[in-house]
């Protein structure tokens, strides 16, 4: 099929790349020019695990091509993606400026009947509707609007879309959610998992299911916090609540809450569309208001530490990306708590193996308190404590020994829970875990 995707960012880039390995003509079109000749240059602007060779690949065997002309990808494509951002406006709503705008330049370059329009973007109930909206008012063409949305996550992106868990699509137009699904029948060679369903429902589906993941993340973090007042070992408590199948083993992990561009947007756009009707979100509310506190928990953890000074301290972060195997910083915990740290007077000497770029960037005006490193060994000289924010496989089993020579105190806050606390104690380590004070060594 010829496949246009407007917006070649994470879920673009992916799904053009994908759809392209599969045998499809695809045009991944961008507005950022310099992002549209580094991918011609062969210069992949994310970093996302296998998505290099996929789409160097598929750009050679000239099954992916890029530009910046939405009209020409438009008019040579039978399908045609839309899989910009939509970013949180300032009352929480999905700011549905870009897919409005990306509508708009679809419909003024249809020039045949019954193309299809997909709209990946995570977006309100009743964004298709305006979407059709749009189509109606700027061309003559009939175009149908199916709602698509993405569920693939960074960091395994490629597998997630090549081998997905559901491919929700929502159409008014049987003809039209069916040509969709064919493009999918490629990755459900052992089992169908598409779902058709109402445009509605599967706007409502996105949203639904970020929430009740961003939900387990905040109960069990609030739990790890009981656990701390308690001394209650919170990585026993998950194990306990695991194995009762109803509960499950799978994002029960307590840490330092969730960030990234989905789940902290996904959750006050969703509250803001219950208040839009005349709903009181309190659930949702809650679990942001959770996880903002728990955002700060190393902050104060450390300030309890340090006995409320933290001026003149010198401290190693190691990780700096919202999760592994991303360079996404959006809404990182470990940048916040960074901007908290500097404020106090500290200076922060940080590593991470590939968000230093995304980093130092969104960290700019704090550059004379901030320094990188690539060896993260090194962020330990002369640093009062090592905090440790994103659970890199690198950062799992370290030297130690090397650690507590480098460090100014021997003191590591473990924001993950990926060290042994045991074995810290034996080292001579104070450790402080998230919900795991009954081991607190001193
Ligand atoms: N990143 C994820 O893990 C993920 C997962 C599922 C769903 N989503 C959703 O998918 C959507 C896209 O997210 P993303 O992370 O890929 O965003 P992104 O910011 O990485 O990429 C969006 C791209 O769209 C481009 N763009 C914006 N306006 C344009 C226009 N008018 N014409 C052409 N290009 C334009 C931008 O330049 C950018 O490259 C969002 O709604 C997001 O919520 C993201």
């Amino acid at each position: 099929m010829k496949v246009a995707v407007i917006g070649s960012g994470y879920v673009g880039l992916v799904a053009g790349a994908c759809l392209a390995d599969v045998g499809n003509d695809v045009i991944c079109v961008d507005r950022d020019t310099a992002k549209i000749e580094a991918l011609k240059d062969g210069v992949i602007p994310i970093y996302e695990p296998g998505l290099e060779d996929m789409v160097l690949r598929n750009y050679q065997e000239q099954r992916l091509h890029f530009t910046t002309n939405t009209p020409d990808a438009v008019k040579a494509s039978d399908v045609i993606f839309i899989a910009v951002g939509t970013p949180p406006g300032e009352d929480g709503s999905a700011d549905l400026s870009h897919v409005l705008a990306v509508a708009k330049d679809i419909a003024q370059s249809l020039n045949e009947e019954d193309k299809v329009v997909v709209c990946k973007s995570t977006v309100p109930v009743g964004t298709a509707d305006r979407v059709r909206e749009v189509l109606v008012a700027h061309s003559s063409f009939t175009a149908h609007v199916v709602s698509n949305p993405e569920f693939l996550k960074e960091g395994s992106a490629l597998k997630d879309f090549l081998s997905p868990d559901r491919v929700i699509v929502g159409a008014a137009n049987d003809d039209a959610a069916k040509k969709v699904g064919k493009l999918y029948k490629p990755f459900m060679r052992r089992s169908e998992r598409i779902l058709y369903m109402d445009n509605r429902s599967a706007e409502m589906t996105k949203y639904a299911s970020n929430s009740i993941l961003a939900t387990k993340i905040s109960f069990m973090n609030e739990i790890a916090n009981i656990c701390d007042a308690v001394d209650a070992d919170v990585a026993l408590v998950r194990k306990g609540m695991a194995m009762d199948e109803r509960i499950g083993p799978h994002f029960i992990y307590p840490g330092v809450g969730y960030g990234g561009s989905c789940f902290p947007k996904d959750v006050r756009a969703l509250a803001k569309v219950a208040m839009d009707n005349d709903l009181d979100p309190q659930l949702l509310n809650a679990v942001e208001s959770v996880n903002n506190l728990q955002k700060q928990r190393l902050v104060d953890l450390a300030t309890g530490f340090f006995q409320g000074d933290l001026s003149g301290k010198t401290f190693a972060i190691w990780g700096l990306s919202f999760k592994p195997k991303t360079d996404d910083t959006r809404e990182s915990p470990a940048l916040i708590s960074i901007r908290h740290f500097v404020e106090q007077g500290a200076t922060i000497r940080a590593s991470d193996p590939v968000a230093m770029p995304n980093s130092e960037a969104e960290l700019a005006d704090l550059s004379d308190s901030v320094s990188f490193h690539r060896d993260y060994y090194s962020t330990l000289e002369g640093a009062d404590a090592l905090f440790l924010f994103t659970e890199w496989n690198e950062f799992r089993s370290p030297d130690f020994k090397r650690i507590k020579a480098l460090l100014n105190h021997p003191v590591i806050f473990d924001g993950r829970n990926i060290y042994d606390p045991g074995d810290l104690r034996e080292l001579g380590f104070t450790y402080f875990g998230i919900g795991r004070s009954s081991l607190k060594i001193s």
